[in-house]
């Protein structure tokens, strides 16, 4: 009988970079953002799956963060693999296919939960972002998985800095180790971008972050996260007997929604505990209201901080009215210590990052963890510290970051951290003592 044939819309923007992947067992693939690095990886994965043929194929692609993996890859997962005879597996981020020898899996990890790799073989497994990645997955996860099958992998990703990511690409560049192959696809190289389009990506990232993410190179230090991701996971670990936060303030950050796809994201703080935050999703205003109403009844807070930017304004007077005493937060407004903070967004994430390390507890949700640890700062010529702006940290996560926003409320004016402080009459500032300033950032 004549095999059916079934065409999947991908036309490789590399082809000699699918060859190479066929010729070497391990693969480095330095490329600038947007070149099609995702895309390759996944039809790659796609078609090696279909042409296994041991049984029981499984192929792994794994991204800094599941929740990475499942906005990013999961959808290229499922768009190539549509044309096939599939099952998906929403919960497990799963595509079988048939094989040439059965079934084949294709399974989608993060790299911010190892646990999940641990214990199984892989016949070839792609590594995105490589350098967002913890090395001790490569070393200690995959590595050791490979080895049964004699199993493959790709890495993948834009340089940041010196990290595991460079440590591989040197390796692979040694012609000693003949196993090995490492190229590197700079914008000059692709011609995937358009130059005027170049150009304005130029000025607006500036020359440090243009040479790293298009430029491709590695000798430019990363961007530096504010907030190491091993403390964030260690904080959403600490667990508090209730008699350490009982009896501190209640302090309520309300982020509110701007677009159809974002959350509303109500964040309650007391003292070195952050509760499981209320998240409201396709809520009106109105809604939105009478459940922050309800709460403040319900709760009394000693502050109630809501993001008074945008839609939230209409928020912040509607309370107003209905007698709720609520504190306007402009992260946008001139920080507290104007003169090491660019702006109240700054300032508020840095307190946040002191509180972590002094022993804050956090609700364990992953995708708080990934908003958290894509905050990303750097300094100003005249020394003041801004973060990422939240159009880029959108770009990065592939969504408005909510959850981290809300949290980073909780500390939009200096609170007192401890029971004691707040009794010894360390109040708040009200607002009438905060100069809103809005600034460009
Ligand atoms: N071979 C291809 N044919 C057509 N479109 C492609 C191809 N490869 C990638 N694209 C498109 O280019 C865009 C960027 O692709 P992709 O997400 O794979 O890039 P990336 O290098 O992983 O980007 P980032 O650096 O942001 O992670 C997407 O819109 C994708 O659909
Ligand atoms: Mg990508």
């Amino acid at each position: 009988m004549k095999s059916k044939e079934i065409i999947i819309q991908y036309t490789p923007r590399f082809p000699e970079l699918h060859e190479a992947l066929e010729k070497f067992r391990f693969c480095v693939f330095v490329m600038h953002r947007r070149a099609g690095k995702t895309v390759m990886a996944i039809n790659h994965l796609i078609k090696q799956a279909l042409l296994c043929d041991k049984p029981f194929g499984h192929f792994a692609f794994i991204a800094p963060f599941r929740t990475q993996a499942k906005s990013i890859a999961w959808e290229y997962a499922k768009h190539y693999t549509a044309v096939l005879p599939r099952t998906v597996n929403e919960s497990e981020l799963s595509i079988t296919l048939p094989s040439r020898n059965g079934s084949a899996k294709i399974r989608l990890f993060g790299a911010d939960n190892p646990d999940a790799l641990r214990g199984l073989y892989y016949d070839f497994v792609v590594m995105d972002e490589v350098a967002q990645c913890k090395a001790e997955v490569w070393q200690e996860v995959i590595r050791p998985s490979l080895a049964d099958r004699d199993g493959r992998c790709l890495f993948i990703g834009t340089p940041q800095g010196p990290n595991l990511f460079r440590d591989l690409f040197s390796l692979a560049q040694k012609e000693e180790n003949t196993d090995w192959f490492a190229a590197s696809y700079p914008i000059s190289k692709t011609n995937v971008l358009d130059l005027e389009e170049v150009e304005r990506i130029k000025a607006e990232l500036g020359p440090d972050a243009f040479a790293r993410e298009f430029l491709c190179d590695f000798n430019v230090a990363a961007a530096t996260t504010l907030i190491p991701l091993a403390l964030i996971q260690e904080a959403m670990r600490r667990e508090y007997p209730e008699h350490v936060w009982k009896d501190s303030p209640l302090i309520v950050g309300v982020d509110v929604a701007r677009y159809g796809d974002d959350s509303s994201v109500i964040t309650l703080r007391q003292g070195l505990v952050v509760h499981p935050q209320l998240i409201y999703k396709g809520l009106s205003l109105t809604d939105l209201c009478g459940r922050v109403v309800s709460l403040y009844n319900e709760k009394k807070p000693a502050v109630l901080f809501v993001d008074a930017i945008g839609v939230g304004a209409g928020l912040v007077d509607r309370l107003r009215e209905l007698g709720i005493p609520v504190v306007e937060a402009l992260a946008s407004a001139r920080a507290i210590k104007a003169d090491k903070f660019v702006n109240r967004r700054a300032e508020m994430y840095t307190e946040l990052a002191d509180w972590l390390k002094a022993g804050g507890k956090l609700p364990d949700d992953p995708s708080l963890a990934e908003e958290l640890a894509a905050q990303e700062y750097e300094f100003t010529s005249t020394g003041k510290m801004l973060l990422l702006k939240k159009d880029k940290i959108k770009e990065k996560i592939g969504r408005s970051p909510d959850k981290s926003d809300s949290l980073a409320l909780c500390w939009f004016n200096a609170a007192p951290i401890t029971t004691e402080e707040y009794h010894a009459g360390l109040k708040f500032n009200t607002e009438a003592d905060i100069a809103y300033e809005p600034l460009e950032y």
